[in-house]
């Protein structure tokens, strides 16, 4: 008894001693250096001590042999409903893990990416299965380390503000959580969540999301006023959670970042900055938020690298603390000897058409980005900058899309002479209707919660 209280304390010492930033390592690019690159960039040039993948690629499982750096693989969408047979589980635990752990050193297998967003009614159905398949199959294999979570976006909740009003949606709470929470609480297991203030953003008052001073949201129930949006998701998680029985369950957060630049004016290197700055230092405060205080959650940022291929709107592509040569985006506080990143004015300009450049030449502009691979729906009918309808507008739009997504080289906004370089941002205006849909469901259902 006194040993495993003093091993307890210890463990609770030791947790709250380290920091506890992580990076999601995605892959969806055709530029990015080798995993045993990145592995020792990590180790070397970063206080980062884990990682977290979306999938479970062996090369860079055995790039992280030994490097010091904690794995999380992800289990796809479309793996769950044949991971709930107890041979394919098997298998997959003596395919995916076995070869490499514990050299290299896994801490959870993410069953499902955000799974009730994005996964179909089968997927969804097979997920507690699944999970507990793949959990038993561990210790068929004698593995007893590695725990079995699930990532969700806070679109699980029906309401997310005030947190004590927070439930998880009708249908989902007693047939999916309830069981889930059940099997992580069983487990020892924390619920990956991935709270985005990014997604909740409201211009009236950005502090709010970016950890900055404001008047902040007073939740009546409890009496508590927050200060920021980070702390109220994962309150209203809790309160989900303790509202089916399972307010003890651990909660980690698997995504949370902010996009650099994009179409509107929440990206900016500056707010990308201060989220990803004021977020670390808030979660290694160790203050937890107002219902789980004294706490360090272990957060993962999204994302280590720019992904050039990912699709959708510009954003989506600029979520990277890193280009992929390591060159930082911006200086979060991660890198280590207190290094800066090489070049402070990065990002912070745009590239727009000047006054006397043609309409000819404009739509000669639009034509070659368009037909370059840069998704030019945004500025076709139905989307979210074709107005103002006219060709200096588009051209604006396209001409920026090409110099971002390019790699901001002073020569990718020439355009034949027709292109220059401002840092006044152009408030390049677009409805923000079509941004990535789903995604989109979350900001609508924040922002009518403010407006209300
Ligand atoms: C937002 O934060 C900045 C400091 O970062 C402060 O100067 C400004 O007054 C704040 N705005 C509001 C509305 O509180």
């Amino acid at each position: 008894m006194a040993t495993s209280l003093l091993f307890s304390l210890l463990l609770l010492y030791l947790s709250a001693a380290g920091d506890a930033i992580g990076v999601n390592y995605g892959t969806l690019a055709n530029n990015l250096p080798a995993p045993e690159a990145v592995a020792n960039f990590l180790k070397t040039q970063t206080t980062v001590d884990r990682v977290k993948i979306f999938d479970a690629n062996p090369d860079i499982l055995r790039a992280f042999a030994d490097s010091g750096i904690v794995v999380t693989v992800t289990v796809g969408n479309g793996e769950i409903v044949g991971l709930t047979d107890p041979k394919v589980a098997r298998r997959w635990v003596s395919d995916h893990i076995k070869p490499f752990h514990p050299r290299t050193r896994i801490n959870y297998i993410a069953v499902g990416n955000e799974v009730l967003h994005w996964g179909d009614k089968f997927q969804v159905a097979k997920l507690v299965p699944a999970m507990k398949s793949l959990h038993h199959a561990l210790l068929l294999e004698g593995i007893k380390d590695i725990k079995v979570t699930s990532p969700h976006s806070l679109g699980i909740l029906s309401v997310s503000e005030p947190p004590s009003a927070a439930r998880f949606r009708r249908g989902y709470d007693k047939a999916i959580f309830a069981p889930m929470l059940k099997f992580l609480t069983e487990t020892n297991a924390p619920l990956m969540v991935n709270p985005y203030p990014y997604f909740g953003y409201n211009p009236k008052n950005p502090n709010y999301s970016l950890f900055k001073p404001n008047r902040g949201i007073h939740d009546p129930a409890t009496g508590i006023t927050y200060t920021n949006m980070f702390d109220q998701l994962l309150d209203a998680v809790h309160i989900a959670a303790k509202s089916v029985g399972y307010g003890g369950v651990d909660l980690v957060v698997g995504e949370t970042g902010w996009a650099s630049a994009c179409e509107w004016e929440v990206c900016s290197i500056q707010n990308a900055m201060d989220y990803n700055s004021n977020l670390i230092k808030h979660v290694n405060s160790g203050k937890g938020t107002p219902l789980m205080p004294n706490r360090k959650f272990e957060t993962y940022l999204f994302a280590l690298f720019n992904e050039n291929l990912k699709p959708g709107p510009l954003g989506e592509r600029n979520w990277g603390l890193f280009q992929p040569d390591f060159t930082p985006v911006y200086d979060v506080g991660i890198l280590r000897n207190g290094q800066k990143p090489g070049s402070g004015s990065w990002g912070k300009k745009w590239c727009v058409p000047k006054l006397e450049a043609s309409s000819q030449a404009l739509q000669a502009n639009i034509d070659y980005v368009c037909s370059s691979g840069v998704d030019c729906k945004p500025i076709q009918p139905g989307g979210p900058c074709f107005e103002p309808n006219d060709v200096r507008s588009h051209a604006s739009f396209v001409m920026n899309s090409f110099y971002q997504i390019n790699g901001r080289h002073d020569y990718n906004c020439d355009f034949a002479k027709t292109g220059v370089l401002t840092t006044a941002n152009p408030n390049l205006v677009c409805k923000r209707a079509s941004e990535d849909q789903k995604r989109v469901l979350i900001v609508v259902r924040l922002k009518a919660s403010w407006e209300n």
